[in-house]
C-alpha cells in the first residue's frame, strides 16, 4: 500500500491535539495533590480546593503589594482566556487551561511564578490553599 503522507500528517496532528491535554492533566494532578497535602497539614478541616475562591483571588485588588500591580489581573487581564501583558509590554499566554493546555504542569515554573507574583500582588507568599484554588479555577476555564 502506498503511504499517504498528507493524511498521516493530519492524523499525527489530531493525535497530538488529543493527547497533549490528557498528558498535561496527568502532569498537573501531582502538583495539585502536593498543595492539597500541604493545605490539609495546615488545616485538618481542609475539604478540597474551590474554583470560586480561586476566582476571588484572581480578581481581588490587594493593598499590601506593589502599587503598580494590585491584582493578578494587572498583568493577566480580568479574562482568564485573554492574552496578558507584562509591565515591559510582552504578551503573556492566557492563564485558562482550555486556552493554554500546558499551564501548571511544570512544578518549578509554577512555584517560581507563584513566588514572584504573590509577593508582587499580595505582598506575601500565597498559601498552598490559595495556589490550589487558583489552579482549580484556571483549570475550569
Ligand atoms: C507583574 C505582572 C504579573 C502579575 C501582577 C501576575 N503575574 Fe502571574 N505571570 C506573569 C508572567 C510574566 C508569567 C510567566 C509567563 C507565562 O507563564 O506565560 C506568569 C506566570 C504565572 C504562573 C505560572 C503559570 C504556569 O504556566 O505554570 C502562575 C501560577 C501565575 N503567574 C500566577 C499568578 C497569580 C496567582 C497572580 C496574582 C496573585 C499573578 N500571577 C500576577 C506576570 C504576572
Amino acid at each position: 500500500m502506498k503511504a499517504e503522507p498528507k493524511r498521516m500528517g493530519l492524523a499525527l496532528v489530531l493525535l497530538a491535539a488529543l493527547t497533549v491535554p490528557v498528558l498535561a492533566g496527568a502532569a498537573r494532578q501531582p502538583i495539585l495533590d502536593g498543595y492539597a497535602a500541604a493545605a490539609k497539614a495546615g488545616d485538618a478541616a481542609f475539604a478540597g480546593f474551590s474554583a470560586a475562591r480561586g476566582e476571588t483571588l484572581f480578581q481581588t485588588k490587594f493593598a499590601a503589594g506593589d502599587a503598580e500591580t494590585p491584582a493578578c489581573t494587572s498583568c493577566h487581564t480580568d479574562n482568564p482566556g485573554g492574552t496578558g501583558r507584562t509591565r515591559a509590554g510582552k504578551d503573556i499566554a492566557p492563564m485558562a487551561v482550555s486556552k493554554t493546555p500546558d499551564r501548571y504542569t511544570d512544578r518549578e515554573k509554577v512555584e517560581k511564578w507563584f513566588g514572584r507574583n504573590c509577593k508582587g500582588v499580595l505582598g506575601r507568599e500565597c498559601t498552598a490553599l490559595e495556589k490550589g484554588d487558583f489552579i482549580t479555577f484556571m483549570a475550569s476555564k
